[in-house]
C-alpha cells in the first residue's frame, strides 16, 4: 500500500513566534482526534526548522525543508547542504518547486543534481512537477511532465519506493485559486506513474507516492483524493491556517 501524505508548505511565512502559536492550535485539534494512515509533514522556512522540531518533538508529524543545495558543503553563499539538513532531523526536500524554477530559473538539470544529493544522503526527496498554461494550451503537458520527471530522477538508477515523492503541480493552479480537476490531475498522475515504471518496473511504480499541488482546500481535497494515483497534497495557502490544515489533513483516507 503506498502511504498517503499530506504536506503544508510554509514558503516564506511565519516568525518563530507565528510558527509556536501555529503549533499550538494545530496540536491541540490532533489532540482530540489523533491522524492515524497518514504521513504530516509541514516545511517552514530555514530560520525556524530547527525551532519547529523541538517543537514538534513527541508527535508524528514530519519535518520538510523547501530546497536544499546538492553539494554537501562548501562555497555557496546563501545555501543550505542535505547534511545540516538532515542533522536537525530534516525527512523530506521539496525540489523544483515551480516558484524556485520560475522566479529563480532553476532547470531541471540542476534540480537533478539536488534530487540525486538529497536522496543518497538519505533524505526523502519530493520532486515537484507541473505544465505552465501557456504548454497546457498548446498540449505539452504530458510531454513537460514527463521530461521533468525523467531528467529529475536521472541520477537515480535504483530506489527504494518509500524515499521518493513526486508532487504535481500544474503552474497555473498555484496560489490562483483555480485546482486541477480531479480528472485533470488524475490524468497526469497515472501517466507519472507510466513513466515510473518505465524508469523502475511496475513494482516499484506502484509503491512511489505522488502527490496533487495548486490551490489545495479543505473543500476540494476530498474529490483529489477519490482518485486513484493521487496519493496525498502539497499544500500552500491554506497550509497556512492550522485549522484549515488540519480538516485537510483529516479526511478520510
Ligand atoms: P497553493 O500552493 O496551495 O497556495 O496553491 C501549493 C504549492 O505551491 O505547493
Amino acid at each position: 500500500m503506498r502511504e498517503k501524505l499530506f504536506v503544508g508548505n510554509w514558503k516564506m511565512h511565519f516568525t518563530l513566534r507565528e510558527a509556536k502559536a501555529y503549533f499550538e492550535k494545530f496540536l491541540t485539534l490532533q489532540s482530540k482526534n489523533p491522524l492515524s494512515n497518514r504521513i504530516i509533514g509541514v516545511a517552514p522556512p530555514f530560520t525556524a526548522l530547527f525551532y519547529v522540531k523541538s517543537l514538534l518533538k513527541a508527535t508524528y508529524i514530519k519535518l520538510v525543508a523547501q530546497n536544499a543545495h546538492f553539494a554537501e558543503k562548501g562555497a555557496f553563499t546563501g545555501e543550505i547542504s542535505p547534511v545540516m539538513l538532515k542533522e536537525i532531523g530534516v525527512e523530506y526536500v521539496i525540489l523544483g518547486h515551480s516558484e524556485r524554477r520560475h522566479l529563480l530559473g532553476e532547470e531541471d538539470e540542476f534540480i537533478s543534481k539536488k534530487v540525486t544529493s538529497v536522496y543518497n544522503i538519505g533524505l526523502k526527496p519530493i520532486l515537484c512537477v507541473g505544465e505552465t498554461l501557456e504548454e497546457r494550451e498548446e498540449g505539452e503537458t504530458l510531454e513537460r511532465v514527463s521530461s521533468q520527471v525523467k531528467i529529475g530522477l536521472q541520477g537515480l538508477k535504483s530506489l527504494q519506493p518509500q524515499n521518493l515523492v513526486i508532487a504535481y503541480e500544474p503552474v497555473w493552479a498555484i496560489g490562483t485559486g483555480r485546482n486541477a480537476t480531479p480528472e485533470q490531475a488524475e490524468e497526469v498522475q497515472s501517466f507519472i506513474r507510466k513513466v515510473l515504471e518505465e524508469l523502475y518496473g511496475k513494482e516499484t511504480a506502484l509503491e512511489i507516492p505522488i502527490l496533487y499541488g495548486g490551490s489545495v482546500t479543505p473543500e476540494n481535497v476530498g474529490e483529489l483524493m477519490q482518485m486513484p494515483n493521487v496519493d496525498g497534497v502539497l499544500v500552500g495557502g491554506a497550509s497556512l491556517d492550522p485549522e484549515k490544515f488540519y480538516k485537510i489533513c483529516s479526511i478520510e483516507v
